[in-house]
């Protein structure tokens, strides 16, 4: 079985659902519902996979507003971002009736495993996450709660509920899966057998997608400038103008090379992933055309993609009322799953159970 840090599809992921015929192995994840929409990173770095993998797992796809309020949040627009979050998943392709889709803070059970799972972690363990050094130098260390702190924990208390043994995300959560897999080990081996040791999933080709402006930087949904950041709710004309102005090189070559030209690099990583052709194809079929070129059919080819999506978004949240019981009725199949392995790690750590 290969180790976490897995950078291709895993051939393991076809033959073990194969195997296990009617039981689907299970599978989480999830995304914060802390902006207006979803953006091209988060869409092609994991949104993609997660449609293509519900054929195969019995899939958990979480808005997490739990992690999302580690950092200050307006009630209401955290009420807002939550239903878009999950109409953007729904839009996307995600099938409510194979996989289920709620919301995090609808099964108690996230925030109770959190719980365990900060007592058996080292304080040095957490404070060597990268996200919250990044995070939490941002704002100034004093500032920053001691939720993005213990964020992690609640990372990994949402994949072991499940007994996931996949979770499809970008490069940017490889080290909270490592996280996640030596504390599932840890209380494994302390308390006898009770999770699951997940694989993380990480499309080699879409790990890391870059901000059009900043290039060497991922795109992000807290980045200081929007001109980079491309949001699935953006309207077609702001589509078009950013990548218009993404920034390249002045050497007028459309050529695949990360570190040299880590712009034009970035568009074709795009484009192929878009496109399902090779960097190599692209590299041919632009060769001698001018960088206008490229960023033009980019354009229209994100636009062709998005904007279908960012449609059915629109309509499923006029329907708030039909979204609302959705997120409700995968919520209570949710609990379900959570609740039996809370049980078990109640029972094990010794914790007296209700009479
Ligand atoms: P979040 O909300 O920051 O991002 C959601 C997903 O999008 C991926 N992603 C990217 N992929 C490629 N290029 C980018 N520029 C890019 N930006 C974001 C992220 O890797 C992620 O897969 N901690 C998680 C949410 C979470 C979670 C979980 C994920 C909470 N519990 C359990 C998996 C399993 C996060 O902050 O994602």
């Amino acid at each position: 079985m290969p180790s976490v840090g897995q950078t291709t599809r895993p051939f393991w992921l076809t033959t073990l659902s194969k195997l296990e015929g009617m039981t689907k192995p299970n599978l989480f994840s999830g995304m914060q519902p802390s902006s207006g929409s979803l953006h091209l990173g988060n869409y092609l770095g994991a949104l993609v996979n997660w449609v293509k993998l519900q054929d195969e797992f019995n899939a958990f796809y979480c808005v997490v507003d739990l992690h999302a309020i580690t950092v200050p949040q307006d009630p209401a627009v955290l009420r807002a971002n939550t239903r878009l979050t999950a109409a953007q998943y729904l839009a996307a392709g995600i099938d409510p009736a194979r996989s289920s889709l709620f919301v995090q803070s609808h099964v108690a059970a996230h925030s109770q495993l959190a719980w365990v799972l900060n007592t058996i972690t080292g304080f040095g363990e957490a404070g060597r996450m990268t996200q919250f050094k990044d995070k939490s130098q941002k704002g100034g260390v004093e500032s920053a709660s001691v939720g993005l702190f213990t964020y992690p924990m609640l990372m990994a208390a949402d994949i072991l509920l499940y007994q996931s043994k996949a979770v499809p995300v970008g490069e940017d959560q490889r080290q909270h899966l490592e996280l996640t897999r030596d504390l599932a080990e840890r209380f494994n081996s302390r308390f006898g057998q009770t999770f699951t040791i997940p694989e993380a999933v990480i499309l080699k080709e879409t790990a890391k997608i870059y901000d059009l402006q900043n290039p060497d930087a991922k795109m992000s949904k807290s980045a200081a400038d929007t001109k980079g950041l491309v949001n699935i709710m953006d309207d077609n004309s702001t589509i078009v103008k950013k990548f218009k102005s993404a920034v390249t090189d002045t050497d007028g070559e459309i050529r695949f090379d990360r570190a040299a030209k880590p712009g034009v690099s970035n568009l074709l990583g795009i484009f192929s992933a878009i496109s399902g052709h090779t960097v190599q194809e692209l590299e041919t079929r632009f060769a001698g055309a001018g960088y206008g070129t490229l960023k033009g059919d980019l354009a229209d080819l994100v636009v062709a993609t998005i904007e279908p999506i960012r449609d059915r978004t629109n309509a499923l949240l006029a329907d708030q009322a039909e979204l609302d019981r959705l997120l409700s009725a995968a919520a209570d199949r949710a609990s379900e799953v959570a609740e039996a392995t809370l049980k078990q790690v109640n029972d094990r750590l010794g914790l007296l159970p209700k009479a």
